[in-house]
C-alpha cells in the first residue's frame, strides 16, 4: 500500500491553498463581510446558504450542514478519494509530496491485468466493426433497438467464435489472460478463451477502467449472459454497470436508477433516459449503495413487478438503510409484471417511463412499511405488535440521526404506538441492538444565520475554549501548563488533545486541526463548535479565562475525591500523606481563584507557580 501522508504536510499544504479559490471556481460566491456566501452545492436551494470562511478555511453549509476544508470539498464535489485531494491540491500549491508518502506504485499485476483488459476491450470493439463474422451481432444489436451511437457509448464489442482469437493474439501474456478472466486454464493445462461468439459489454470502474465483461449470446443459447469472474480488478459486489457512462453523462446525476440488466442500461440510455446503472447480476450490496450515494441524493430501484421482483427490492431495501440519512433517498418502483425497462421503453417511449419515475416510485420508508404490513390487520392489536416487531431488525440498521426519527415516526404511527415503545423495542434484543453509526457524522440541522444555533448547545467552559482554540490556534501559547487538565469533564480529552497539536505545530490553521479529526466520533461536535461565533474583545483573556475555569473544575473534583478516600484510609501515613495532598490542592484553588480575579500578592504568585510546578500536581 503507499505511504501515510503526514500530517505536517497536510498543514503546510492547508496553509499554501486558498479554499476560496478551490470553492470559488466551482461555486459562485458573493462576499459578505468576512465570509462568501453561495448556493450550496451539495443540496438544492434557493436561497444561499453555503459559506465559506477564509479566515478558518472552511465551508459550512447551514442548510444541509455540509462542511470541510479545501480537501473535503474536492472529496465531496470532485468525487476524489482522500489522496487524490491532497495530490491535487499540493500540484496547484506547487508541492511535492514527501518520498515515504508518494503512492506506492500500483501493482504491477493491476497494471498487467489492466492493461489486458483494456486491450480485449478495443479488440472486441474493432470486431463488432470489421471481424468476418460480426454482421449477424450488428444485426442482433440493430435489433435491439441499439444505435451505433450508443454501442460507441459503453464500448460495446463483439467476440468473434473460435476458440483462441485472444489466446492467439498474446500468447506472451497468456498467465495475465487467465487471471484476468480472460482466458479459462482447465486443470488439463488447456487453455482457451472464456467469451466467444457473444455481444460484449465491457464493465468500467469509477475511473473508467476496463475490469470486466458481460457478454450475451446472439439470440437463445445458455447461459444467456457470461460474466467475468471475481478477479483482483474486478468484485461484483463493488462495481455498477454503466455508473462510470451515467455520471460521464451528467456531472450531477439527479438520479440513478438501479435496473438489473446490462441491456436495461444500454436501451434506457438509447431512448435518452440517463443514469441506469446495473448490478451484476447478484443483489445491490451497501458498498454499491454508497458508491451510488458519492454521486447522486436519488436512488431508485427499478423492478419487475413479480414475486422475485419483489424479492430482489426487499433485498434492497434491507442493503440500502444503513446508507439512509436525511437529504438522501431511496425509491422503489416496480414494473408492470413480466416487463424490464428495456422492453418497457421500448413498448411505451421515454416519456412515459419517465412519468413512471415520477408518479409510481414509493419511497423506501413507506415502501417497506407497507410491505411489512402487508397481510396484517392493523386494527388488531396482535398484529400492531407484530409489524413493530418485524421493523425492529430494520430500524436497527438506520444509522441515528433525522432519517431515523423520522422512520420511528412513521413507524409508531402505523402501529398506534409511541416512539418510546418502539425505541424500547429497538434496544432491547442484546446483539445488534445498538444502532448502525452513520457513516459519516450525521448533518447538523441548524437554522441559517450562524451564531444562533449555539443556543442549542450550552456553552461549557470547554466547549468554549474549544472554540476559541479551533478557530485560533495561536492562543496555545497562553494556554499554560497541560498537564492539570485531566478529569471526566465532557471533552476535556479532546480539548487536551488539541492543546497539545497545537503546541507541537505552530503553523496548524482551523482547517489542518479539523482535518485530523476526520472520522473521528467527535467530528460533527468540533465542525460545530468551529463555526460558533467567537466572543467580542479580548480573546486571549476569554482563553485564560476558560482554561481557569476548567482548571478550578479539574481540581474540585480531584478535591472531592481525595477527601472521600481520606474518609476511608485506614492506615495512619497514608492519611496523612493524602490530607497533605488535600491541603494543598485546597491551597492552590484559593490561589487560583484570587489570580483569576487578578487579586494576588507578589508573595502568593511566587507561591502558586511553585505549586503549579510541584511534583504534587
Ligand atoms: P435478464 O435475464 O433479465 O437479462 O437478466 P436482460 O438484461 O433482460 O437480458 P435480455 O434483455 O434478454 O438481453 C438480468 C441480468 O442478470 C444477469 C445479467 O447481469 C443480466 O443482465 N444474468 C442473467 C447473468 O449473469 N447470466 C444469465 O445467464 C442471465
Ligand atoms: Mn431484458
Amino acid at each position: 500500500m503507499s505511504g501515510r501522508i503526514p500530517d505536517e504536510f497536510i498543514d503546510e499544504l492547508l496553509h499554501r491553498t486558498d479554499i476560496t479559490e478551490v470553492v470559488g471556481a466551482r461555486v459562485r460566491l458573493k462576499k459578505t463581510g468576512a465570509n462568501l456566501l453561495g448556493l450550496c452545492p451539495f443540496h438544492s436551494e434557493k436561497t444561499p446558504s453555503f459559506t465559506v470562511a477564509p479566515a478558518k478555511q472552511f465551508y459550512h453549509c447551514f442548510g444541509c450542514g455540509a462542511h470541510g476544508t479545501a480537501i473535503r470539498f474536492l472529496m465531496d464535489y470532485e468525487r476524489m478519494d482522500f489522496r487524490e485531494a491532497v495530490e491535487y491540491l499540493a500540484r496547484q500549491a506547487g508541492m511535492e509530496l514527501p518520498a515515504a508518502a508518494a503512492a506506492a506504485p500500483v501493482p504491477d499485476r493491476h497494471a498487467r491485468l489492466y492493461h489486458v483488459l483494456a486491450e480485449a476491450a478495443i479488440y472486441y470493439q474493432e470486431a463488432l466493426r470489421r471481424h468476418p463474422a460480426s454482421a449477424k451481432a450488428v444485426d442482433y444489436l440493430k435489433r435491439r433497438g441499439l444505435s451505433g451511437d450508443i454501442a460507441a457509448r459503453f464500448a460495446l464489442g463483439f467476440a468473434p467464435p473460435g476458440w483462441d482469437n485472444l489466446l492467439k493474439r498474446h500468447r506472451d501474456r497468456q498467465a495475465d489472460l487467465v487471471e484476468a478472466g480472460l482466458l479459462i486454464e482447465r486443470d488439463g493445462g488447456r487453455v482457451y478463451d472464456r467469451f466467444r461468439d457473444r455481444v460484449m459489454f465491457p464493465i468500467r470502474n469509477r475511473r473508467g477502467t476496463v475490469v470486466g465483461f458481460g457478454g450475451r449470446v446472439l439470440g437463445d443459447g445458455e447461459p444467456k449472459y457470461l460474466n467475468s469472474p471475481e478477479t483482483p480488478v474486478f468484485h461484483k459486489g463493488r462495481e455498477l454497470y454503466g455508473l462510470y457512462e451515467a455520471v460521464q453523462a451528467q456531472r450531477n446525476p439527479p438520479l440513478l436508477l438501479v435496473v438489473e440488466g446490462y441491456m436495461d442500461v444500454v436501451a434506457l440510455a438509447q431512448h435518452g433516459v440517463q443514469g441506469a446503472v446495473a448490478t451484476l447480476g447478484t443483489a445491490v450490496t451497501p458498498d454499491q449503495v454508497s458508491r451510488l450515494f458519492r454521486a447522486t441524493d436519488r436512488v431508485v430501484f427499478c423492478f419487475d413487478g413479480d414475486r422475485a421482483g419483489r424479492q430482489a427490492a426487499w433485498r434492497a431495501v434491507e442493503n440500502s438503510l444503513p446508507a439512509m440519512r436525511e437529504g438522501r433517498s431511496v425509491e422503489i418502483l416496480l414494473l408492470p409484471e413480466g416487463e424490464d425497462p428495456d422492453s418497457l421503453v421500448r413498448a411505451e417511449g421515454a416519456e412515459a417511463f419517465l412519468r413512471r419515475l415520477e408518479r409510481e416510485t414509493r419511497p423506501l420508508a413507506e415502501y417497506s412499511l407497507e410491505e411489512l404490513a402487508d397481510g396484517l390487520r392493523l386494527d388488531a392489536v396482535d398484529d400492531r405488535a407484530r409489524l413493530v416487531q418485524k421493523a425492529v431488525p430494520l430500524v436497527r440498521r438506520l444509522p441515528v440521526g433525522i432519517y431515523r426519527d423520522f422512520y420511528v415516526e412513521k413507524l409508531a404511527e402505523l402501529a398506534h404506538t409511541g416512539v418510546g415503545r418502539i425505541e424500547q423495542a429497538v434496544e432491547q434484543g442484546g446483539e445488534g441492538a445498538r444502532p448502525t453509526a452513520p457513516e459519516r457524522p450525521p448533518a447538523a440541522r441548524r437554522p441559517a444565520g450562524g451564531g444562533r444555533g449555539a443556543a442549542m448547545v450550552r456553552r461549557t467552559p470547554v466547549r468554549q475554549a474549544l472554540t476559541l482554540l479551533l478557530q485560533r490556534p495561536a492562543l496555545v501559547a497562553h494556554a499554560g501548563p497541560l498537564d492539570q487538565l485531566h478529569g471526566d469533564l465532557p471533552g476535556l480529552d479532546l480539548l487536551r488533545q488539541i492543546l497539545e497539536i497545537a503546541r507541537d505545530h505552530p503553523d496548524v490553521n482551523t482547517a489542518g486541526l479539523l482535518q485530523r479529526f476526520q472520522g473521528h466520533p467527535q467530528e460533527a461536535a468540533l465542525w460545530r463548535l468551529a463555526t460558533w461565533e467567537l466572543p467580542g474583545g479580548d480573546l486571549e483573556g476569554e482563553f485564560t479565562d476558560c482554561l481557569e475555569r476548567i482548571r478550578q473544575a479539574c481540581s474540585s473534583r480531584q478535591t472531592s475525591e481525595l477527601r472521600a478516600e481520606l474518609d476511608e484510609e485506614r492506615d495512619f501515613d497514608a492519611a496523612k500523606d493524602k490530607l497533605r495532598t488535600l491541603m494543598q490542592r485546597r491551597r492552590l484553588q484559593y490561589l487560583r481563584e484570587k489570580a483569576s480575579r487578578g487579586a494576588l500578592t507578589d508573595r502568593e504568585s511566587a507561591e502558586l507557580r511553585a505549586l503549579d510546578e510541584g511534583p504534587s500536581q
